[in-house]
């Protein structure tokens, strides 16, 4: 007999350090990825893509493709299954890609059109690449740009928001800046291609897929297929990166699909080059920021006006121009996203939708504002913090920005910083550094868990959680341990398998957050049901929650994380080439649960901000519609050797109204990380650049033209 009353915990989990607690499973190799899972029997489909940018199918010319060895079937829109999507999930109706093989019009070049399935992924490749189909071409329009005149303002109550007299603000300022921004289109590129493997057991359709939250899944496979919630079961245990791209993705339905119709398990990886057209992207962005302000640097006019991208049969806007509706007040405040219908895929959710390119623009604008008004750039926003919401009037659940440029700039040396630009010179390089701020909403979303007492002494936790390389089960881990007072070895934390219940995805930055309140909730029913039994049974003693009525019960505040951004960078003139030397971000961003894994977040968010602002941009090729080299040759990211050193740390900031304190962490590091690195670029040479990335070919342009 084991005790039955958690022993009271020599330490509190929460703030200390943990490895993953699925590391040596991942290092080792025994974590099995979605393209990994044996099964016998199994069947390999691949994807064939269209290759015009707008038009009909004229012919999917299979025999000859069905004849190639071990092929076993070629799905078309001539004969595939018909599936639904008339359906809402909790993002709204789906995107059209998520219905492969209905028909036979062509939106854009990467649509799938046709999946070949073989005996082995190498059979199914060679059948695919050889699969002829024709096409009656229409004429297409790929090019955005800024004010292109199809552009409009979707539907929506937050799409435009405004306050006071725009135009009366700006003219009765001393100081205006009025500039045009612009970011390129960016892709997720995970580590781990989009991959699953489906099959039909026991009357239930069972996927193994990499996705960033297994019942959300589910349930929208459910409503694909018109098959009952429960007989589609998701599992997605390890996943290697996601950032916003693994949602539901066309290669599960079509592996759902084949396992259907072929009664066999059939298995969907996606290449890196289908990932550029099939699993989401950030749309390219064009930004007009207009401030006014008083000589002293006090806004009275903020407008800010976003436009991105589209696809002709799907809307999904980057909201860039929100970013400023919480993060700076003036008496006139306008902000609007617009979006244009272009012959190019769906962009989606990616890390910081909306704030990374809106953070770029708007805390670049502020450095401009700050150097026509000669303050310092920290000075200028310390005389802009709102006391509360600047639209909204509502209370800060905290607000500790200023915390943060207080500290940043105590440990960058900002304190010494000579704001004149271009005249820092080292050897051929020249010098210079930046700041910007970073903010991101703090979300929450009802979710359910099971807490297991074991008749071991042992705890296992249950949760449709998914995590994506963030340490989210590690987290949850320290979250389970500290609500039964046990150490975190007696905690066995399991997630991403839909049958668990609902829980919110990995999403928006409020996993771990509504997660672990789930936990919390169980762990302390479960608490008060082992002080009444006596002994546990073998099957154990399970406390289950349901989050719905406490999140529900909030009151409206303001929640956000905030962050200060500092970058040095170092400029070759000669070559145009940018070096970022060194980088800091302090933030405000809730109890930090795992200093490890969360530093990491930050670290990987500021590397990501880092590469944007230098090197990511995915480029369209107007005449065939689709990416020149989409690939990892042609799309540059950071790589270790651009990669200086990084230092992320936080301030004291827990959120009063979370159980554990928790704000959430998985976005913030990318925001004002590109901002702070474009000001450093300004601070060295005297030329702003408002576009990114800063290539060498545009510093060396700006350079002849100064
Ligand atoms: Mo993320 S872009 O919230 O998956």
């Amino acid at each position: 007999m084991t005790t039955t009353t958690p022993a009271a915990a020599v330490t509190k989990a929460v703030g200390t350090a943990h490895t993953r607690v699925e590391g040596v499973a991942k290092v080792t190799g025994a974590a099995r990825y979605a393209g990994e899972v044996p099964y016998p029997e199994l069947a390999h489909g691949w994807m064939a893509l269209s290759t015009v940018a707008r038009g009909r199918i004229r012919s999917v010319q299979d025999a000859r493709v069905l004849e190639m060895p071990g092929v076993v079937a070629v799905l078309h829109h001539g004969n595939a299954p018909r599936v639904d999507g008339n359906y809402a999930g909790p993002f709204g109706p789906p995107d059209p890609i998520l219905q492969p093989l209905q028909h036979d019009r062509v939106p854009y070049v990467g649509w799938p059109v046709a999946l070949v399935v073989a005996e082995t992924s190498e059979q199914a490749r060679e059948a695919a690449e050889a699969l002829v189909v024709e096409y009656d071409v229409e004429p297409h329009d790929v090019e955005f740009h800024a004010g292109h005149p199809d552009a409009y303002l979707p539907e929506g109550p937050t799409t435009e928001m405004s306050k006071g007299d725009l135009e009366a603000e700006l003219a009765a300022s001393a100081v205006v800046v009025d500039a045009e921004y612009s970011t390129p289109e960016e892709h997720h590129s995970p580590m781990e291609p989009h991959a699953a493997t489906a099959r039909w057991e026991d009357g239930r359709l069972e996927v193994v897929d990499s996705n960033q939250g297994s019942r959300f899944v589910a349930d929208e496979l459910a409503h694909i297929f018109s098959l009952d919630p429960g007989s589609v079961r998701l599992l997605s245990e390890h996943v290697g990166g996601a950032f916003g791209a693994k949602g539901t993705r066309p290669h599960l339905v079509l592996a759902a699909m084949a396992a259907t119709v072929l009664h066999r398990p059939v298995r969907v990886v996606t290449t890196r080059r289908q990932m550029f057209s099939l699993t989401g992207y950030r749309s390219p962005t064009a930004q007009r920021v207009r401030l006014g302000a008083d000589a002293d640097g006090r806004l009275r006019a903020l407008d800010h006006q976003g436009e991105c991208l589209t696809s002709t049969n799907h809307e999904f806007v980057e909201r860039s121009a929100d970013y400023g509706r919480s993060m700076y007040d003036a008496d006139a405040h306008h902000t609007v996203n617009r979006v244009v219908r272009l012959d190019v895929p769906t962009p989606t959710y990616m890390r910081a939708p909306g704030e990374a390119p809106g953070s770029f623009a708007m805390e670049s604008a502020l450095d401009e504002l700050a150097e026509k008004c000669g303050l310092d750039p920290i000075v200028l926003r310390t005389r802009n913090e709102p006391d509360a919401g600047p639209l909204s009037g509502l209370p800060f659940s905290s607000r500790n920005v200023l915390a943060c440029f207080e500290e940043g700039a105590r440990r960058f040396g900002w304190a010494d910083r000579d704001p004149r630009p271009g005249v820092r010179r080292e050897g051929r390089w020249l010098l210079g550094t930046g700041t910007a701020a970073a903010t991101f909403p703090v979300l929450v979303a009802p979710s359910t868990a099971a807490v297991t007492a074991e008749a071991d002494g042992t705890f296992t936790v249950r949760i449709t959680a998914a995590d994506v390389g963030t340490g989210a089960r590690t987290a949850l881990t320290l979250v389970a341990a500290d609500a039964l007072e046990v150490a975190p070895e007696r905690i066995r934390v399991r997630i991403a398998d839909s049958d668990f219940g609902q829980a919110i995805l990995a999403g928006g930055s409020m996993g771990t957050r509504s997660w672990s309140w789930a936990i919390v909730a169980a762990a302390a029913d479960l608490r008060e049901r082992l002080a009444l039994a006596d002994g546990i049974p073998p099957e154990g003693i399970t406390a289950r929650s349901n989050t719905a009525e406490a999140i529900g019960r909030l009151t409206s505040k303001e929640r956000y994380s905030f962050g200060a951004q500092f970058a040095e960078v170092a400029v070759d003139v000669t070559t145009g080439e940018v070096r970022v030397r060194r980088m800091l971000g302090m933030f405000a961003a809730g109890r930090i649960v795992n200093p490890l894994t969360a530093r990491s977040q930050f670290v990987g968010g500021m590397v990501w901000g880092l590469s944007m602002a230098l090197h990511e941009e995915a480029v369209r090729d107007r005449a065939t519609g689709g990416h020149v080299g989409a690939d990892f040759a042609s799309y540059h990211f950071a790589a270790n050797a651009d990669v200086p050193v990084i230092e992320a740390d936080w301030v004291d900031d827990p959120d009063p109204d979370d159980p554990v304190g928790i704000k959430g962490i998985g976005e913030i590091g990318i925001v004002g990380a590109a901002a702070a690195i474009a000001n450093a670029v300004w601070h060295a040479t005297g030329v702003r650049h408002r576009h990114l990335p800063i290539r060498p070919d545009r510093v060396l342009m700006a350079g002849r033209d100064a």
